[in-house]
């Protein structure tokens, strides 16, 4: 009888295993279908990455394609911003809010927010600062939006990729082993 019971729980494990493995795979091929696959910044680097910029005390800050919002986490947690984590990936967005959940600094906390979406649709017009760190294709297709809705002063943070139509609103380049970080105002 044991031995049965400890098959079944065996079977099941593997049984989950396998599903959320799956489930797994598909969210990342969904996100790379989207405009840009699932690879995060480096932790080490996102409060680095932040206190390159004065940020003003509960202003909007939003994570375009957020993954497991770290920046965004950070930017609440240190930065006094309030935040927006908005990613198409519906599994990363859970795991977002499980993040949150599991930091007593931000659990029950109100000022960070998650959305599940598309980014070419969220609507950007109450942003102070955006943080992206996308692919150059995917950016393109965003600043027709950039232009049309943000406030001007918007701080725009691209990690990794220079904005090659932005180089007149270029503030800082900040060079790093790996990727360097552009700040732009809009
Ligand atoms: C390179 S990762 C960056 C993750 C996070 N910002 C970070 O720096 O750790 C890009 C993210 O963008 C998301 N993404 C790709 N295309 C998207 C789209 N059209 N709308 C929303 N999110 C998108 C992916 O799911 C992925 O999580």
């Amino acid at each position: 009888m044991l031995q049965l019971i400890l098959y079944l729980i065996l079977v099941f494990a593997l049984l989950f295993f396998f599903i959320f493995m799956s489930v797994y795979g598909l969210s990342m091929i969904f996100s790379s279908a989207m405009g840009a696959p699932y690879v995060p910044t480096k932790n080490k680097l996102a409060n680095e990455i932040l206190k390159e910029v004065k940020f003003k005390k509960n202003g909007l800050f939003v994570e375009l394609g957020s993954g497991d919002a770290r920046i965004v986490r950070t930017a609440v947690k240190n930065f006094g911003v309030r935040g927006l984590a908005v990613d198409v990936n519906g599994l990363l967005i859970l795991w977002s809010k499980i993040l949150k959940f599991l930091d007593p600094r931000l659990r029950g906390d109100d000022k960070l927010a998650f959305e599940t979406g598309n980014i070419l649709k969220t609507d950007l017009t109450k942003s102070d600062y955006i943080y992206l760190f996308l692919f150059p294709a995917l950016i393109k297709k965003l600043l027709p939006k950039f232009d049309k809705e943000l406030k001007k002063g918007t701080i725009i943070i691209s990690h990794g990729f220079e904005i090659l139509e932005y180089k007149k609103k270029l503030i800082k380049k900040v060079p790093r082993n790996t990727f360097p970080t552009y700040y732009y105002k809009v």
